[in-house]
């Protein structure tokens, strides 16, 4: 594989050699001595997509490459600016991103990614000129930045600064998004007239997506607020590689080897799965929100692998009555559940005012409703039986991390296709395939948690742990991809 300089760029890589010359077995330089042998910092620019589940992973690699001895600078949006405080060894920059407050109340995340890429190009560039002038001596050797933000490529591009592409959702997922234009153009999508979602919700929806293995078209990676075109812009836009030096994925090699094989084959460019992210460097937390550690103190109280954990994740939300489904359905399933209510998830209300009449008195101490919790930590808590969660891809891979089965209640986009994957191909979970009902999430928390069916999951999600554990050992796939990745940033 070769990449050469892109037109306009500055810099000239020949991949292939490099990489032929690299045999992935010695230890990473620290950031100290690499520091002395380049006598100076390479400054990284990160820009990431300003939701919780891009920011996490954004900054988890920032996180990594600090320690290998780059300087990191973050710019990001005003709306779910990071805390800096959580990250003092960064520098942050925040840009005026222009988003109206009907767009970021709408819940409408391909009208919100749409604007964001159209209002925040001449402020990004503003602050990368402005970043560059102020200290002309410590230039910046790359600018990562998040997929869904390519506004940021043109501008990078126009700068002379190299750029590389960090995906942070599946592979598999980003393989289902671009097939389904191609189902469309070949006329298995009729539009327009009704939004994509709908269509696919509500026709041939069970039917298998031709040679796509186990989705069904209701798998696909599509929302309920997306339009053929709208879809279409932001499909077309977010996998245009032509300048990136390189496409990062924060998954691994053991978890989608075969959609890793194809990936590359449509992009011509080299491709580095180093995840999942979250293991690799002890990160600080990136949370948004502030995270309730009481429920820590719960669950040391909670047998080994008693407890469900529920949560879905910092976008999706539900009505009243899905609300009062999902209460009755633990309470009734007499499980030890510790349940994630974000504030505003709920429709019409604050947090938990609008719980079923008699649902505190009636779970008592076996239940414990948080905010927001520590969602790594918890997940690696000898209690933790099982999540319940909605699929985002960071979810996935933390809960299959800590080997952890799932029951999946997918949302919208990539979730569905993650859902998919959990129950159908890693088979570490349940997937609830109808509406959210009290009786049904009864009987599948008590499957997860009680029966034979569960163990018999959770003993391959242990199996799945240690295989993650061995791509991020040394000599393992996602760890020679990382040492790769840092090579080939010293190369710019
Ligand atoms: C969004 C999309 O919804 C998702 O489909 C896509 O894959 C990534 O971007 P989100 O819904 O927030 O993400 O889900 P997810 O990817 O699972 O990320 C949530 C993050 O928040 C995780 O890293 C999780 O550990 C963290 N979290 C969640 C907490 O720290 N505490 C909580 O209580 C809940």
């Amino acid at each position: 594989m070769e990449v050469t300089a892109r037109k306009g760029m500055k810099v000239f890589v020949n991949v292939a050699s490099w990489m032929d010359g690299w045999n992935g077995s010695h230890d990473m330089e620290n950031g100290n001595e690499r520091r002395e042998r380049e006598g100076g910092v390479k400054r990284l620019v990160l820009f990431p997509c300003p939701y919780q589940g891009h920011i996490n992973p954004m900054l988890q690699l920032g996180s990594f490459l600090h320690s290998k001895g780059f300087s990191i600078t973050v710019i990001h949006t005003q709306f779910n600016s990071p805390n800096p405080s959580t990250h003092p060894e960064f520098t942050f920059f925040p840009i005026q991103d222009g988003l109206t407050a009907e767009e970021i109340s709408s819940g409408n995340v391909l009208a919100f990614l749409l604007a964001i890429n159209a209002n925040c190009k001449a402020s990004f560039r503003q602050c990368l000129t402005q970043v560059m002038e102020q200290e002309p001596d410590n230039k910046i050797t790359c600018a990562i930045r998040d997929d869904l933000m390519y506004f940021t490529e043109a501008v990078a591009k126009d700068l002379n600064i190299p750029n590389i592409m960090l995906r942070t959702s599946s592979v598999t997922n980003v393989l289902a998004r671009t097939a389904v234009p191609q189902l469309h153009s070949k006329g298995h999508i009729p539009f327009p007239g009704i939004t994509l979602h709908c269509w696919i919700a509500n026709s041939q929806s069970l039917n298998p997506v031709p040679d796509f293995h186990p989705l069904r078209f209701k798998d696909l990676p599509t929302s309920n607020f997306d339009t053929f075109e709208k879809y279409s812009e932001l499909v077309v836009n977010a996998f245009d590689v032509r300048t990136a030096s390189a496409m990062v994925w924060n998954t691994t090699d053991c978890l989608e080897q075969s959609s890793l094989a194809q990936i590359q084959q449509q992009f011509p460019v080299p491709i580095f799965s180093i995840g999942p992210l979250h293991k690799i460097e002890a990160a600080a937390s990136s949370s948004l929100l502030e995270e309730d550690t009481s429920c820590i103190a719960w669950l040391l109280k909670q047998s080994n692998n008693s407890v469900i954990y529920v949560s879905l994740g910092s976008v999706a939300s539900i009505s009243e009555i899905e609300l009062a489904q999902m209460a009755w359905g633990l309470a009734n399933s007499k499980q030890p559940f510790l349940w994630v209510i974000r504030p505003g998830s709920v429709s019409g209300s604050e947090w938990i005012e609008l719980l079923p009449q008699g649902f505190i008195e009636a779970i008592g101490e076996g239940g414990c409703i948080v905010k927001w919790a520590p969602q790594r930590e918890v997940l690696s808590h000898r209690a933790m039986g099982g999540f319940w969660s909605h699929c985002g891809w960071n979810s996935t891979l933390e809960s299959l991390s800590e080997g952890i089965p799932m029951i999946c209640t997918p949302s919208f986009g990539d979730q569905k296709v993650h859902s998919r994957y959990v129950s159908q191909v890693w088979n570490v979970g349940m997937h609830m395939d109808n509406e959210l009902e009290r009786g049904e999430i009864e009987r599948t928390v008590r499957k997860m948690m009680v029966d034979a069916d569960g163990e018999v999951m959770r003993v391959r999600a242990k199996d799945l742990k240690e295989k993650i554990e061995v791509s991020l050992s040394n000599g393992g796939s996602s760890y020679n991809f990382l040492n790769k990745l840092v090579e080939l940033i010293m190369l710019f």
